[in-house]
């Protein structure tokens, strides 16, 4: 779990230790913006607090293949076969998280949560793996949600998933709790799991774990909750979703920079903690580079809606759209239409996708220097643009909350199929 990856990323080179004193109130958070949240570090020495704190550990794409073992181009089958065969989890009788149980004066604010931006409510837990238990199929269902902390043992919690959401309406209208835990100091195959959309495969999570990690994902019971949390992680708070109350929540600087307004939001509170001896608390910078594994199941759905209408080579969905705006797809093309079909494709693959670049597979989609020649010199705005105005999109886009609509933008910079004229100069043997 989380040391085993942080002894990697230091055999690597990888990891930054900072040893000077910082503080959680912004300076925490500065550090890691400097770096533009790409640099993995360990805050050794956390002004007020004995636990150090880490973050940016999987916000690069080619540090997150290497703790995951996976290359480039594999990477969407395997996600793809570890969803399509789950694997069972192991239940374990004990595991270090165990090491401290405590139930009675619970107190969360031991923990150095971090305070981010000048207008943040509060400090708030960034990187919590939300786990709870579907309540009519008993599957396991992770994300990761932000977490306002409101005191010692109350948190308030934003859903912004519609699977989570009615999940927690169909048991608030029984009047009664949804059992929650929040899980820190995870690793990659636990946070890819996490980022399965649910709504189109539902899914044990956990399962999807296994099947990614190679071997059965080790877990152990909740103290008070019904149910189980990864037996290495470094703390796990155990509680419920109250029925019927709801917290101010907000303002949050969040995705895209942006701040996300106040709102009221359901409130967990907080019944038990387990931590391990010396626990490493996570953070996630909420700006927008920690959503790359958010992103890279993005493409999943993206490449496999894209397979059924063209011959898709490969998907990028990218780090400046905050991974769920942009996306580019590269396509060997067969028939003059396949650029537009692609478009069609990709803009209902993902629903908050806003604009997406159709090109040709002699274009590298990672490099955007490559992706803008295509459109400098393949696409003809008249004909090839593409745009559909006032569909659904993200609220988290600042220009969709004016009228609740967005407009979705399609560009194709295919080439057209035997013309000469786009024939790229080459020099024989290099
Ligand atoms: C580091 C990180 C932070 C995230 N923070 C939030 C968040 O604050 N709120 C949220 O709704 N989703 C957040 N997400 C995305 C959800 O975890 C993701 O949409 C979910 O796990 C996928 O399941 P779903 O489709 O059922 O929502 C975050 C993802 C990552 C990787």
């Amino acid at each position: 779990m989380l040391r085993h990856e942080l002894n990697k990323l230091k055999d690597m080179g990888l990891l930054l230790e900072v040893n000077d004193e910082v503080d959680v109130k912004f300076q925490l958070g500065g550090i890691l913006k400097k770096y533009k949240n790409r640099r993995p570090i360990i805050f050794n020495k956390v002004k007020g607090y004995k636990i150090p704190v880490c973050g940016a550990l999987y916000t690069d794409r080619e540090v997150l293949y290497k703790l995951a073992n996976i290359k480039h181009e594999e990477r969407i089958f395997k996600f793809m076969e570890s969803i399509a065969n789950p694997k069972p989890v192991k239940l374990l009788s004990y595991g270090p998280v165990m090491e401290n149980i405590i139930t009675n004066n619970i107190d969360i604010t031991k923990f150095p949560h971090p305070y981010f931006h000048e207008k943040d409510s509060s400090c708030y837990i960034t990187a919590g793996m939300l786990v709870v238990k579907d309540i009519n199929t008993g599957k396991r269902y992770t994300s990761i949600r932000r977490f306002q902390v409101l005191g010692k043992d109350k948190i308030s919690i934003l859903i912004a998933s519609p699977y989570l959401t009615n999940q927690f309406l169909e048991i608030e209208k029984q009047n009664k709790p949804l059992e929650v835990a929040i899980v820190l100091g995870y690793d990659v195959p636990f946070l890819l799991a996490s980022q399965v959309s649910s709504e189109l495969y539902g899914v044990d999570k956990y399962e999807i774990d296994s099947a990614l990690r190679g071997e059965p994902l080790e877990v152990v019971k909740c103290k008070t909750v019904d149910l189980e949390v990864p037996a290495y992680a470094e703390i796990v708070l155990e509680g419920v979703i109250l029925p019927n109350v709801r917290e101010k929540e907000g303002p949050f600087g969040e995705l895209m920079g942006y701040y996300g307004q106040q709102a009221m939001h359901p409130v967990i509170q907080i019944q038990a903690i387990m931590h391990r001896n010396n626990p490493i608390y996570q953070t996630a910078f909420p700006c927008r580079e920690e959503h790359l594994a958010n992103g890279l199941l993005r493409e999943v759905e993206l490449f496999y809606s894209l397979k059924r209408l063209v011959d898709v080579k490969d998907v990028h969905v990218t780090l400046a759209g905050g991974y769920r705006f942009h996306a580019i797809a590269s396509i060997r093309k067969k028939q003059e239409g396949d650029g537009k079909t692609a478009i069609i494709g990709a803009l209902s693959s993902i629903k908050d996708l806003k604009h997406v670049v159709i090109v040709d597979d002699d274009i590298d989609i990672f490099d955007r220097d490559d992706v803008e020649l295509a459109i400098a010199t393949r696409f003809q705005a008249s004909r090839d643009l593409v745009i559909i105005p006032d569909a659904c999109g993200s609220s988290l886009d600042p220009s969709h909350t004016l009228k609740g609509v967005t407009d979705k933008m399609g560009i194709d910079a295919t080439k057209p199929l035997n013309n000469e004229r786009f024939e790229r100069c080459k020099i024989p043997n290099f």
